[in-house]
């Protein structure tokens, strides 16, 4: 029985639905999303203090626009709707939902009718609001009262008379709504009256009790790559069961440099934690011997990973147990947040997957959690901060930086150069305002004068980019002078390369990795 008080979303679809979720959750409440059409009976199963309805991409007066249990209103708790969410619920509650003459994109002036109390209280009477939508509500009735406008949206807050119900046209969850960090702690604290308990301390606790009753004494097998997610997910089961933990790690002769020595000295040497690594670079390296095709090399590593990490699995004793390092944006991309219904694991291109036919049961302690929680969760488990920080390396690693074929040569320069670009960019303090930084090493060579003499080496392309979802990105303005830095050091120690070149590309129409 779950009593942990939640704040369930209805998710309409909106851009922005994880953001009202990991708003809710720094705010103190636990929030998760769920099925638009949910019932009342089911949203009820989840404790809801509060319930809010996000926004979406739909029109209310759409054939086929998503809607929502009208009984939601008579749940008895507080119903709070965004945008699209405060037009079906006025739609619902008898207002009238109309196409705004003028569509309202952007920032805009908000004026509050009533700053002294529920959603709006403590704000400045004039502030700035985040505003994405085409219609409006037009006419209220004698159920609503007006809280707030804008110049070209009379009714941009609004509240129910007599039912605790209160709708933003506007986004609170974004900030470009300066104030809408204390709309939202209004809505939880002020209304709902939320405990606010919900904190990552409190989640270590839940999720070691949960994996104990889940393993009990039975055996878990974590693959360990290194990077944010399995690093803290084995921090988590160390703390939960001990030596009822054996870590995997898979040299696959395609890391960065001094990344498995990293890996061991964290895990083996300071974690105490059973790892087996296994170097199956000389494996990896000959299987691609000659591969240029950028999807070949991506198949060939996941079948090989598999098959390396399969028959070491099988060399556990009494393992039963897999661990995954699942987070909730997995579970929502793969549709199935929503309450109630089974796990679905998400196998995209990442070569961390392992299929389902490995016969384990799956231990996914983090599959309710959000990137930046999980950064969290990783610092309170003790976590060094060059691994809870770090930026994320693909699972075929360096194949996919090294382009054309791969040698041994050429993941030699590439890591030395790499290494060189993260120094600097962790020397200027750089690192952590960018999402992703690396080098390539390119298929071609190009001419450059060493001394006397005449070079023809290498090429190394460096790429650096800022982004928060990865699907979009821009180029980093890294200045100048550190690229100068960074270009003079790979050229003058790494020997074998003649050129450095940075990429402006952006995502579109570019890729962040080169492939
Ligand atoms: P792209 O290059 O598609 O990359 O813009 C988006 C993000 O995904 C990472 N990436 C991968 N991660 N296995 C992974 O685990 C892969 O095969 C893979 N390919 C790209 C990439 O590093 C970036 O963060």
């Amino acid at each position: 029985m779950n009593t942990q008080q939640t704040v369930p979303i209805l998710d309409f679809g909106s851009q922005y639905v994880q953001l009202i979720a990991r708003r809710v959750r720094e705010a103190g409440v636990y929030s998760l999303l769920v099925r638009p059409d949910i019932s009342v009976e089911e949203l009820r199963k989840l404790s809801p203090v509060g319930v809010i309805l996000s926004g979406g991409p739909s029109s209310v007066y759409d054939a086929g626009a998503p809607r929502c249990d009208p009984k939601i209103f008579d749940l008895g708790v507080p119903v709070l709707g965004i945008c699209y969410g405060m037009q079906i619920a006025a739609q619902i509650l008898g207002g009238d939902v109309r196409p705004g003459e003028a569509r309202e994109y952007g920032r805009t002036r908000l004026h509050i009718a009533d700053n002294s109390r529920d959603l709006l209280a403590g704000l400045p009477q004039e502030t700035t609001v985040w505003m994405s939508h085409g219609d409006q509500v037009k006419a209220l009735g004698p159920d609503f009262l007006p809280l707030a406008s804008t110049p070209t949206c009379p009714l941009a807050a609004m509240r129910h008379v007599s039912k605790p119900f209160f709708g933003v046209q506007f986004h609170p969850e974004v900030t470009h709504t300066p104030h809408g960090r204390e709309i939202i702690d209004n809505f939880l604290y002020k209304i709902c009256h939320a405990a606010g308990t919900w904190q990552m301390g409190s989640v270590i606790e839940q999720s070691v009790a949960a994996v104990r009753r889940q393993v009990g004494d039975g055996h878990v097998i974590c693959g360990l790559s290194g990077g944010v997610d399995s690093s803290v997910l084995a921090a988590l089961l160390h703390k939960a069961i001990g030596n009822q933990l054996t870590c995997i790690f898979v040299d696959n002769g395609l890391l960065r440099k001094n990344e498995r020595q990293t890996v061991e000295s964290t895990f083996r040497d300071h974690f105490n934690i059973d790892l087996r690594v296994i170097d199956a670079s000389t494996q990896f390296l000959t299987a691609l011997r000659g591969v240029t095709e950028p999807q070949e090399k991506r198949k060939i590593i996941g079948k090989l990973f598999i098959d390396v990490f399969k028959s070491q699995a099988a060399s556990i004793q009494d393992a039963r147990f897999l661990a995954q390092g699942t987070l909730y944006p997995d579970v929502i991309e793969s549709g199935h947040s929503h309450a109630g219904t089974a796990a679905n694991i998400k196998l995209h291109h990442n070569v961390g997957g392992l299929p389902a036919e490995l016969g384990f049961e799956l231990v996914e302690p983090l599959r309710d959690l959000f990137k930046d929680e999980v950064r969290k969760l990783g610092e309170l488990l003790g976590l060094p901060a060059h691994i809870v920080w770090r930026h994320p390396f693909p699972g075929p690693g360096l194949a996919v930086r090294c382009i054309g074929e791969i040698t041994t040569e050429k993941l030699e320069l590439l890591r030395e150069a790499d290494e060189i670009f993260l120094e600097e960019i962790i020397a200027e303090n750089l690192y952590r305002n960018t999402a992703q930084t690396f080098a390539a090493i390119l298929p071609i060579r190009a001419v450059g004068v060493m001394g006397d003499g005449r070079s023809y080496h290498h090429v190394i392309a460096l790429r650096s980019v800022d982004t928060s979802d990865f699907m979009t990105a821009d180029w980093s303005r890294i200045p100048y002078d550190v690229l100068a830095r960074v270009s003079n050091r790979i050229v003058n120690e790494v020997r074998g390369i003649s050129r450095v070149v940075y990429d402006i590309t952006s995502k579109p129409p570019g890729t962040i990795e080169w492939e």
